[in-house]
């Protein structure tokens, strides 16, 4: 039986009640189609920056590169860690150690679910580029504190991790309905920018079946909301993914159902799968969190590890519960009672 290690990071607040009941429901799948999930549990959270003075370990990375895969549930207690802190200690060097350079979202109504919209039918996949661009981290401040302060942060694009990015839209693309929207600023950034529609005009010609459309951010943003149901996958920079993706959460009823991967698509070291929302302290001992996003990104996992009928089967349970009302709504259903419930569902 085929056998696939599992890094479970749970993190801080509901990040560890949703992981818990992501990892039921995944280990229910395996046994049902016949593989193994071994998870092993790392503490790195806030609670281990109060307690060593560092989110994880100096060889964290080194650990975390024999696995499969990486599960995690949400980090951040911004009471008594700067976010920046906890950000910068475990989730941005994850990601870029492992290369996991395409950061993909669906945004889809699930059944029962009345998102903000009138629209109903759309089915978007939102990739952002994950790893560059304008979160690069270069730039620095001179004359702190003064009237003369400069504060400089520089994009950085190289047409390595565009092309790459890009090519992953039309892949995706083209095993989806055949449509990519490439979403820049090109009208204003006259760099950068259109040095990224260079790049998806260079790419395109190899997916001659593949329809593309260009955007500039502003008017994606508003087609999200108006004409979400003419939109396949769309790919975007960093920080416009990041953007466009909070709205995305926003029109498929929020960040209860908002499910996200970090992927690595040469696999060459693990890939990372991970609820978009955080560790939300506001109702983290209540036992309230919606664990279908942290499912739907397990399911996401399944997949990516090669049990693509496995992950089928989960999502198939979540709408299945979804549709008779159960966790449709914020707070209306217990973590324990949604999680039972796509259990039930899958058997
Ligand atoms: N990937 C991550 O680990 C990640 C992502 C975002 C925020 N954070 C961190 O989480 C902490 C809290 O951030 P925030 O409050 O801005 O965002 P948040 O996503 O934790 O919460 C925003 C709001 O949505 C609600 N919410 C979020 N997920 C929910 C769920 N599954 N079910 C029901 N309600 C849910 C919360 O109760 C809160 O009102 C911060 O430290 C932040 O840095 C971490």
């Amino acid at each position: 039986m085929k056998t696939y290690s599992i890094a479970l990071i749970p993190g801080d607040g509901i990040g560890k009640d949703v992981t818990a009941a992501a990892w039921a429901v995944l280990q229910a799948a395996a046994s049902k189609h016949n593989f193994n999930l071994e998870g092993t549990t790392f503490p790195w959270s806030c609670e281990h920056y109060k307690q060593t003075g560092a989110m994880m370990p100096e060889d964290g990375i080194e650990t975390l590169r024999t696995f499969d895969a990486i599960y995690l549930g949400a980090v951040g207690w911004p009471a008594e860690v700067p976010d920046a802190v906890s950000l910068h200690g475990l989730l941005l060097p994850i990601r870029k150690a492992f290369i996991q350079y395409a950061n993909i979202r669906p945004h889809r109504l699930l059944p029962g679910i009345t998102g903000p919209l009138r629209a109903q039918g759309f089915d978007i996949l939102c990739i952002r580029e994950n790893t560059e661009g304008e979160y690069s981290g270069a730039g620095g401040r001179v004359h702190s504190g003064t009237s003369d302060e400069i504060a400089v942060e520089t994009a950085i694009f190289t047409r390595k991790g565009v092309e790459r990015i890009v090519r992953f839209g039309f892949d995706r693309a083209r095993a989806r309905r055949g449509k990519l929207a490439s979403v820049t600023k090109s009208n204003a950034q006259k760099y950068t920018m259109v040095f990224w529609d260079e790049v998806t005009r260079d790419v395109a010609r190899e997916y001659p079946d593949v329809e593309v459309s260009h955007y500039h951010i502003d008017a994606m943003a508003a087609r999200m909301v108006m004409a979400p149901e003419s939109l396949d996958v769309v790919v975007a920079s960093n920080l416009f993914g990041d953007i466009l993706t909070d709205l995305g959460a926003a029109i498929q009823g929020g960040l209860g159902f908002a499910a996200s991967a970090n992927i690595n698509p040469d696999r060459t070291a693990p890939s990372m799968f991970e609820p978009v929302h955080g560790s939300a302290p506001d109702i983290a001992h209540l036992n309230i969190a919606n664990p279908i996003a942290a499912i739907w990104s397990g399911a996401m996992m399944l997949e990516h590890l090669g049990e693509a009928d496995a992950s089928r089967d989960v999502m198939g349970a979540i709408e299945a519960i979804t549709a008779r009302g159960i966790g449709t709504a914020p707070g209306k259903d217990r973590t324990g009672v949604i999680t039972d419930a796509v259990l039930a569902a899958m058997v």
